[in-house]
């Protein structure tokens, strides 16, 4: 049997959150708006342009193309500055023996993810060969929660979305997987993420015969 394993990056294998929120959290306080984790969690999952039209919702704030335009580009170098340091020990735990194993079991391995950085850090730590398909935020028209990340992700797979599984931390990410008819596996917070078919604290909170139970399943 066949499965797509479908991973979401920032936060299901490397702890880029924090570094996220710092950039977003710089540029909200610059514009005299408040950010915290709370407004953060909303953002995880989210595309850099639908992050930044919420903040300024936030705080009821309009700008000019030009300079929404200009916040963008210094969110994203602030937030490169921490990327192009990273290392492997920023994988999060158990995440590279998963991929190890699900290559292991002749699995579909795939990135879904709304970033547009998301080859340069997966090159940056040096992993971006566990991945059969990347798609990324260079690669969709419609954001997560859209399903359509997902679906190309199984397409370029060539394995149907019913057998397809998702692990996702975001909010956003979790319905994407729901819509797209695939199972949904949350990492993290089972209050944040009910909404997932089976939710995690992290990849060490799996086990082997969980991804078997997967990849034996049935339709
Ligand atoms: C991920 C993160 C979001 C981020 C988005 C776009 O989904 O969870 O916080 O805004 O990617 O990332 P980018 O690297 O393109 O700014
Ligand atoms: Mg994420």
């Amino acid at each position: 049997s066949n499965k797509g394993f479908i991973f979401d990056l920032d936060g299901v294998i490397v702890d880029t959150a924090k570094y996220h929120f710092l950039a977003w959290r710089n540029l909200a306080n610059s514009l005299d708006i408040d950010f915290s984790e709370k407004e953060n969690e909303q953002l995880k999952g989210v595309s850099r342009v639908r992050s930044l039209e919420k903040i300024l919702e936030w705080g009821n704030k309009t700008i000019s193309d030009h300079e929404f335009t200009a916040l963008m580009a210094q969110k994203n170098e602030e937030y490169l500055a921490y990327i192009d340091k990273m290392d492997r020990s920023e994988l999060l735990p158990d995440v590279l023996h998963y991929l190890d194993l699900l290559k292991e079991k002749e699995q579909g391995i795939a990135l879904g993810s709304a970033s547009k950085n998301a080859r340069r850090i997966l090159k940056q730590i040096h992993i971006i060969d566990k991945f059969e398909a990347i798609v990324d935020g260079n690669d969709v028209s419609a954001a997560k929660p859209d399903p359509e990340v997902f679906l190309n992700a199984a397409e370029a797979l060539n394995i149907t979305p019913e057998n397809c599984i998702v692990f996702e931390d975001s909010v956003a990410g979790v319905t994407a997987a729901n819509r797209a008819n695939m199972i949904s596996i949350g990492i993290g917070d089972k209050e944040v993420l009910g909404h997932a078919d089976y939710v995690f604290k992290d990849f060490t909170e799996l086990s082997e015969e969980f991804i078997d139970e997967l990849i034996n399943r049935k339709n």
